[in-house]
Parts: structure tokens; C-alpha cells; sequence
């Protein structure tokens, strides 16, 4: 019998660990599909890519569209008129996006246009924070997918109010902690990654560290924001040794705003983007994580290990009502109050959300075998 072909699209780091577990099990020699590979090039940079492809074993793309980088205008027309052949010459069954990337919403928006069925894994998602571009490319994918699978169940309260069949819905649990429970033993130790660095054995120190990761537009593109949050790292750092890998974005602003100065303490590592692996040896072993990411907020409450959210809101929020996270945007003494109760207490307690269990990849195609 033939294979029901089905386009996979990423774009963008996140998408990685996303995917992997998803190309897995469609690859499976049993499966009833046959997956091809789109990569937008939304990220390019070895240390934004390839890196990860490597890690988690993904296959190379069948297809890379070369978009790069631009304006949010620019960035999502580029890969909608670039993919829209791709459709054409494939003629999939469907489609199937991650997360909420502007790579994710634009190929949703091609395929929905040609009757082509969309599938959005991580739906359901809202910040209700409509400042936040991930969150328009949430609800509008959300709103053109024909099956929408969710990592917890608040998401199917947020896409019923928005008037969404609840038989397209289904509950799989979260895939990128599939990736990251196949993954944990292979994590590269942090002695590893930072071996060759001076000051390095401050990190192995009883005491520990923190792990810091800033890259939204809300804090790094706004000058006073990014400097308070530079200069309260700065303070953390003679409590807690800090590791800083800076996403491109980030060191882009530290240095148009000439910021990089208040960090320039031996007390924080400034590092170039991590691996998978990498990240995840350091995260594992980190005192606490300091983040305005979505992913790594899921991944410590999965790991157990404290996280302090430096944004206003979350998306995700069980990993507050039930995981180690805490919400506390960018005010310098709530974030100071938030590092002294981990160091003084081990932070908030948490437990592991229904169905983070390793099997969300498995479960995504189970219901695909049933409804395509
Ligand atoms: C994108 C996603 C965000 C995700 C983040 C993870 C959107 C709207 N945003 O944000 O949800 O959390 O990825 O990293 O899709 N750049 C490089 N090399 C690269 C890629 C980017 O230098 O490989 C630089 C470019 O200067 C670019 C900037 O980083 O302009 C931002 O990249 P872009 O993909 O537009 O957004 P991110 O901030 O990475």
C-alpha cells in the first residue's frame, strides 16, 4: 500500500527538538507515512541548526528554502512564497507544524489555502499577550489546523472559547520532552563544555551556578529593559556564578546599545549558543535557570530544577501550577527575592504534568493512523 505522504516543516531552534521524535516515528519501518523534510532556514547559523540535526539524529531536510532572516513582514512572506511550490511538487496528504514560529504559521497559511490538511503539534498555547508574535502565530494556526495536539489540558479550555471543534483536539503530551528524556543521558558535561576557559571551576563549586538564556524581542530589543536585567545578573553573579550562552539576537543588541560592559565580570561565562546536548549538561546540573524562553520552561519543570521566568506571563502555564517555574518579569528586587528563595529555600517544588512521559511522539501518530 502507498505511503500517505505528509510535509514536516521547521524553522527555527525550538522546532529541532520538537521534530525529532516526530521523524522517529514516522520513519519507522511499520509506519504508514512517508515524511519529507522542509527546513525554511529561519535559522541558519551552524550554531542555531546544524548542531541540533546532529544531536538529535533528525534526518537532513529533503528541502531547505534559505529564507534567513527579517522584518516579521519580510521573514513570513519569504516562506510562504518559497514553499508554496514545495506543496505543489509533493502533493502531501498534509502537513504537520511545531510550536509557534513565524515559519509555523506561514506554511499553515499555504497549506490551509490549497484544501491541504494541517496538523499543529503544541496547540493551544496562549500567553494572551498579543505584543508577543509567537502568540499571533499560535491562535491564527491554531484556528486553520484540521488536528491540533496539545502538550496540556487548560490548552483545550483556550482553543473551545475560541470556537474550536473539540474532535480536532487531542491530548499527547509534550514531544519535546520525549526528546529530552532520549536524550538526558547523552548530555554533555558542563566540565566538558566549558574545559579551556579560565575561572571555570567556580561552577563546580558546591555552590553551584545559574544558567541564564535571554532572547525575546520584549527584553532584549528595548534598551533600560535589557540594561536592568544585565545589570541584576551582574548583582546574582557574586551570589552565583552565571552561564550566559547569548542568542544571536541578544549579542546583537548588547552591542548596539554598548551593554556588554556590565556583565564583564569573571563571575559570568558568556558563551556562543549551545548545542542540544550541551544545554541540556548544563541545565541538569544548574542551581536555577533564569529564562524568558518557552521551551526551557517546560524542560526544567521535566528536570525538576528551579526556574525563574523573566516575562510578564506564560503560555504554558502548568509549568507554574504544577512545576518548578515562577512568573516575574523583569523588575530588578522581585527577580533578586525570587534567586535568594532558591538559595535559601531550593525554590519551588514541582511535579511532572500528565503525559510528559516520553511517548507524545507515539501517541501523535496513533491518531494520525486513525484520521488521514
Ligand atoms: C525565533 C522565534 C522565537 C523563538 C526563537 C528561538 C519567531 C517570531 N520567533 O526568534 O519564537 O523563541 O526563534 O531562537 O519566529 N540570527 C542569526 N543567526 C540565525 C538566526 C537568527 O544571527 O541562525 C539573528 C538575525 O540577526 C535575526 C535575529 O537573530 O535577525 C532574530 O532571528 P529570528 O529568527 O527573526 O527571531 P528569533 O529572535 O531567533
Amino acid at each position: 500500500m502507498a505511503k500517505i505522504k505528509i510535509v514536516c516543516v521547521v524553522g527555527a531552534r525550538p522546532n529541532f527538538m520538537k521534530i525529532a521524535p516526530i521523524m522517529a516515528q514516522l520513519n519507522k519501518p511499520d509506519s504508514k507515512f512517508e515524511p519529507f523534510l522542509v527546513h525554511t532556514g529561519q535559522h541558519y547559523d551552524a550554531d542555531m541548526k546544524h548542531r541540533f540535526f546532529d544531536q538529535l539524529g533528525i534526518p537532513e531536510p529533503d528541502m531547505d528554502l534559505g529564507v534567513g532572516s527579517g522584518t516579521h513582514g519580510e521573514q513570513t512572506a519569504e516562506i510562504m512564497k518559497r514553499f508554496e511550490p514545495v506543496l505543489e511538487q509533493q502533493q502531501p496528504a498534509a502537513i504537520l507544524v511545531v510550536g509557534d514560529v513565524n515559519s509555523t504559521i506561514a506554511c499553515a497559511l499555504v497549506a490551509v489555502k490549497k484544501n491541504i490538511k494541517v496538523i499543529h503539534v503544541e496547540a493551544g498555547l496562549r500567553s494572551y499577550d498579543r505584543a508577543m508574535p509567537e502568540e499571533i502565530n499560535r491562535v491564527l494556526t491554531d484556528q486553520i489546523s484540521d488536528l491540533l495536539f496539545t502538550t496540556e489540558r487548560q490548552a483545550h479550555d483556550n482553543l473551545q472559547r475560541e470556537g474550536i471543534a473539540a474532535e480536532r483536539v487531542h491530548f499527547v503530551g509534550n514531544v519535546m520532552i520525549d526528546t529530552l528524556l532520549g536524550h538526558v543521558k547523552r548530555a554533555v558535561p558542563l566540565q566538558q563544555t566549558l574545559s579551556g576557559l579560565a575561572q571555570s571551576e567556580q561552577f563546580f563549586s558546591d555552590k553551584g551556578f545559574a544558567l541564564l538564556t535571554l532572547h525575546r524581542p520584549s527584553n532584549v530589543d528595548n534598551r533600560e529593559t535589557l540594561e536592568r536585567l544585565l545589570s541584576v545578573v551582574a548583582e546574582i553573579s557574586e551570589q552565583l556564578p552565571v552561564i550566559f550562552p547569548v542568542h544571536p539576537r541578544t549579542a546583537s543588541r548588547m552591542a548596539q546599545f554598548s551593554l556588554a560592559a556590565l556583565i564583564d565580570t569573571p563571575r559570568i561565562c558568556r558563551l556562543a549558543p549551545l548545542g542540544y546536548l550541551e544545554l541540556l549538561g548544563a541545565m541538569s546540573k544548574a542551581k536555577l535557570v533564569l529564562t524568558d524562553s518557552g521551551g526551557i520552561q517546560e524542560e526544567t519543570t521535566a528536570l525538576g530544577v528551579p526556574c525563574i521566568t523573566l516575562r510578564e506571563n506564560t503560555e504554558r502555564p502548568i509549568t507554574v501550577t504544577q512545576g518548578t517555574n515562577v512568573i516575574v518579569g523583569t523588575d530588578a528586587d522581585k527577580i533578586r527575592r525570587a534567586v535568594d528563595d532558591v538559595l535559601t529555600s531550593g525554590g519551588k517544588a514541582g511535579r511532572i504534568p500528565e503525559y510528559w512521559d516520553g511517548k507524545a511522539a507515539a501517541r501523535i501518530v496513533a491518531v494520525l493512523e486513525e484520521r488521514l
